[in-house]
């Protein structure tokens, strides 16, 4: 009797956990810009880092990993919420090693884009390199794993595209090279077809969940609004409106590629509305910063002008949106994250 008791409790719980257990995504796979850069920077040698003070104040053990916030990045909460850790390592840290980057790694690099002569302009790691690091992974993992179980962990891992930013901002509204030989249609259209470049190649490499982000209301970021400081400090119309037809164009890409490649799980992940939303009200997110941000004056800083020495840095970055003056809070990003994860990935769960 009491065997069969056992027995059949065993049966329901089996029952239970198939949903759970055929869903599940052993790890998350990071490609893209400072909005996911855990700090592979601190290993190259560029201007663009973030492993010093007050970086990192919040995160784990308040210690500054290179990644451009007060504390996690939206990647690292995606993570948790997929139940497999809180924070993801940096491919390029000599700190950890293949049976940490098995279930999750970054390959992002701040400062970097689409284009490669987005990421020359700071000397950091042009995205197809980022491919390049991805393909070391996999033989490493293979090496690691097997052959066979290799290619179905890579299969079920989550692989999260963030990046396209620094190519308007840091490139193609700064440096003639880009802007006299495309117009920002063409550009746009020239991005995304490195961007399909690239989820094709991961699909040929065996990748089968992959979530690919828009642009953000770039013109929101606090360094464009000071750039518009004899406006009042709006946000910069154009180039919110570059980000909304690139996220439209990138949704139709996305589309087709569903299309082309069979048995791909493929989404766009948009958090162009949410940031806005928040941007518009912060108090209703209980932020009483929209525009400025907590490092330094909040104007202009970031990077190496984002240090320990700047007298004006806030004291509690949970008051405000941006934490420096390009990119978001660790409330911010658990805000973005949470959305994020609740509509464009519910799927993956
Ligand atoms: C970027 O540079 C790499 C390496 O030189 C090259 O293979 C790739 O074709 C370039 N991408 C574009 C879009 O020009």
């Amino acid at each position: 009797m009491a065997c069969k008791v056992v027995r059949l409790f065993l049966l329901i719980n089996l029952l239970l956990q198939i949903p759970e257990t055929s869903a599940i995504v052993p790890a998350i796979i990071v490609f893209g810009d400072s909005t996911v850069d855990p700090g592979n920077n601190n290993q190259i040698s560029t201007v663009l880092k973030s492993n010093f003070a007050p970086y990192g104040r919040d995160f784990l053990g308040g210690k500054p990993t290179g990644r451009f916030s007060n504390g996690r990045i939206a990647t690292d909460f995606i993570s948790e919420a997929f139940g497999i850790k809180p924070d993801i390592p940096a491919y390029l840290d000599p700190n950890y090693d293949i049976k940490d980057f098995a279930t999750g790694v970054s390959f992002a690099s701040a400062g970097t884009g689409y284009d490669n002569a987005t990421s020359d302009v700071l000397s950091v790691i042009p995205f197809w390199k980022e491919m390049e690091y991805y393909k070391e992974f996999q033989s490493k993992l293979r090496g690691y794993l097997g052959d066979d179980i290799a290619n179905h962990h890579l299969r079920e891992s989550l692989h999260l595209i963030s990046i396209g930013t620094n190519d308007f901002l840091e490139n193609y509204y700064i440096f003639p090279t880009r802007s006299s030989k495309y117009s920002v249609d063409e550009y746009q259209n020239f991005l995304i077809q490195i961007a399909s470049n690239f989820i094709r190649e991961l699909y040929n490499l065996g990748a089968r969940k992959i979530a690919i982000g828009g642009l953000p209301p770039m013109g929101c970021l606090p360094l464009e609004r000071t750039t518009n400081i004899f406006f009042g400090s709006e946000c910069i119309e154009e180039f919110n409106n570059v980000a909304v037809d690139f996220n439209k164009k990138l949704q139709g890409r996305v589309m087709g590629l569903k299309q082309e490649l069979s048995g791909v799980q493929l989404v766009q992940t948009n958090a162009y509305d949410k940031l806005l939303e928040m941007i518009q009200n912060p108090s209703q997110f209980g932020f009483e910063n929209a525009e400025t941000a907590c490092c330094g004056t909040g104007l202009f800083e970031m990077s190496y002008l984002c240090d320990k020495m700047n007298p004006f840095t806030c004291s509690d970055a949970n008051n405000y949106i941006f934490w420096d003056s390009f990119h978001p809070t660790e409330k911010t990003n658990a805000i973005l994250a949470d959305h994020v994860v609740k509509n464009a990935l519910a799927e993956f769960r």
